[in-house]
């Protein structure tokens, strides 16, 4: 694992959308995996911009939604559905058949995690995983506890997660439950960035690269990875010893 200190988080974001270029540049069918919420949005929106300025070409492109709010539907505009249309899908007319997203509405969630899984297999894995960190360390929806083994899951929601993640919804929203891709996808990724800013994650960016690597803390998963890069600005470092 490395970690990479920029002075602010536009920085940080530009180099984070840099990276999916180059992925789109470098490989004939890549498989891009992206976390929704208010860390990854600027990497969305400049990357939505390199995309249209550069003329890219993302038609063998395969985009993956990293998790979702079981029961919360696509057009509320808290889902992480929405996240990935408004912010990604829809300014690039990014072509459907090359979108696998989690139907958090469907009746039967652990189809939907096989076909996640199935999904990911049948594309040759992961080539680049951009996440965040959430407050009790998750990943996704990876809680503190889970198994880092695990494959795509449906998952109790942690108290953190639910109370934090109120900030996404217009008037508060019952949550329980999420579904997401596991810890596995993120080891088997060939390569993983975890984006923090601002003085709110320097914490758990602290925890996620100082501490002993532990399920307790899942973050903390990128320091076994060989090719994870965690990308801070200067105020989500505040705390690192180094
Ligand atoms: P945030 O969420 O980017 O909105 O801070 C991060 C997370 O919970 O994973």
């Amino acid at each position: 694992m490395q970690l990479k200190i920029y002075k602010t988080h536009h920085d940080l974001s530009d180099a984070a959308a840099n990276e999916i270029v180059e992925l789109v540049n470098c490989k004939s069918n890549p498989v891009l995996c992206l976390a929704s919420g208010d860390t990854p949005k600027l990497t969305c929106r400049l990357f939505v911009e390199k995309a249209k300025s550069q003329q890219l070409d993302l038609s063998n492109l395969t985009f993956i939604g990293l998790d979702e709010w079981v029961g919360v539907p696509p057009e509320n505009n808290g889902s992480c559905h929405y996240f990935f249309r408004h912010e990604l899908l829809d300014p690039l007319d990014f072509p459907v058949k090359n979108v696998y997203l989690f139907d958090a509405m469907s009746g039967d969630l652990q189809d939907e995690c096989r076909k996640m899984d199935n999904a990911i297999l049948e594309k040759g894995g992961i080539d680049l995983m951009i996440v965040g960190i959430g407050m009790n360390g998750h990943v996704g929806f990876n809680e503190p506890g889970v198994l880092f083994g695990n494959y795509s899951h449906v998952i109790d929601l942690d108290e953190t997660t639910i109370s934090v993640g109120q900030k996404y919804f217009k008037t508060p929203v019952n949550l329980q439950k999420g579904i997401t891709l596991g810890l596995n996808h993120l080891q088997h990724s060939k390569k993983v960035l975890m984006l923090a800013n601002g003085e709110k994650k320097s914490g758990v960016i602290k925890k996620t690269i100082e501490d002993e690597v532990s399920p307790a803390f899942p973050a903390s998963i990128m320091q076994t990875h060989a090719n994870g890069l965690v990308m801070v600005d200067e105020a989500a470092a505040g705390l690192l010893k180094h």
